[in-house]
């Protein structure tokens, strides 16, 4: 039988920064519909690799395979087509404080020029896999952390994306919260959505059952179930 390509395939990348090697000839790969941690000491590369799979940075060395682009070959105007299957929660992609929260979901598919009924359907499908239907017309700032971290995360689905990328998702949150964060994850990946989520905080993946990619100083050293 021929193996499904993965959904992200790393080979042999490199970044290099100035003054800095952010990764170092790193090869992996995440399958279709897997949900996998990203981790590692600050500094080692995690934000880096989100950021190669989003086409926010090209690598210097090695190929990446999204959903089938790769993305060395990719014209300049195909990035936007490529970046429709990725959905992002990072951390300097914040609610705008000045939209309620239905406005903050919709801005993406506004841009699209999608309709005004199916927006509202897609918004509040969005709402609910968070749970958080009831705080549409809520301002980002009546909420608390979790809650305006899980309206991060409805932004990112709503355009139903096929990948999910998460940066430290649960770094301002106490425990508790972050625990309804994970669960929010573990919803949009029983519906199909291949998740990745860079993070150091151990009680998220720990017993997890998911696996846990480690980097060290730009190195992957290991790629364990946890
Ligand atoms: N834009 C940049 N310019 C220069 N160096 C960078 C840049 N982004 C990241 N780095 C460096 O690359 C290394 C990896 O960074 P990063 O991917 O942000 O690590 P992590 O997310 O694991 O903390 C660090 O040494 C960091 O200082
Ligand atoms: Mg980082």
């Amino acid at each position: 039988m021929e193996q499904p390509d993965p959904m992200i395939h790393f080979e042999n990348v490199t970044k290099e920064y100035e003054l800095q090697t952010a990764l170092r000839d790193v090869t992996c790969s995440i399958e279709k519909g897997e949900m996998v941690f990203l981790t590692g000491p600050s500094g080692s590369g995690k934000t880096t690799m989100l950021k190669l799979i989003y086409l926010a940075e090209l690598p210097d060395q090695g190929d990446i395979t999204i959903a089938g682009w790769n993305t060395g070959t990719l014209k300049e105007s195909s990035i936007p087509f490529v970046r429709r299957n990725i959905g992002v929660v990072f951390q300097d992609f914040r609610l705008l404080d000045n939209r309620n929260i239905y406005e903050n979901i919709s801005l993406a598919l506004r841009i699209r020029g999608i309709g005004e009924r199916e927006i509202k359907a897609r918004v509040y499908e969005a709402l609910k896999t968070v749970n958080l239907r009831h705080k549409a017309d809520s301002y980002p700032r009546r909420l608390s952390g979790g809650e305006q971290q899980r309206i991060v995360i409805a932004r990112a689905i709503v355009a139903e994306p096929t990948v999910l990328l998460a940066d430290e998702p649960t770094g301002n949150l106490d425990p508790e919260t972050a625990e309804d964060v994970l669960k929010t994850f573990k919803d949009i990946h029983a519906k199909g959505t291949t998740i990745l989520i860079a993070t150091h905080n151990r009680e998220l993946y720990m017993n997890s059952g998911k696996r846990v990619l480690r980097l060290e100083a730009g190195s992957l050293v290991s790629r364990e179930v946890c």
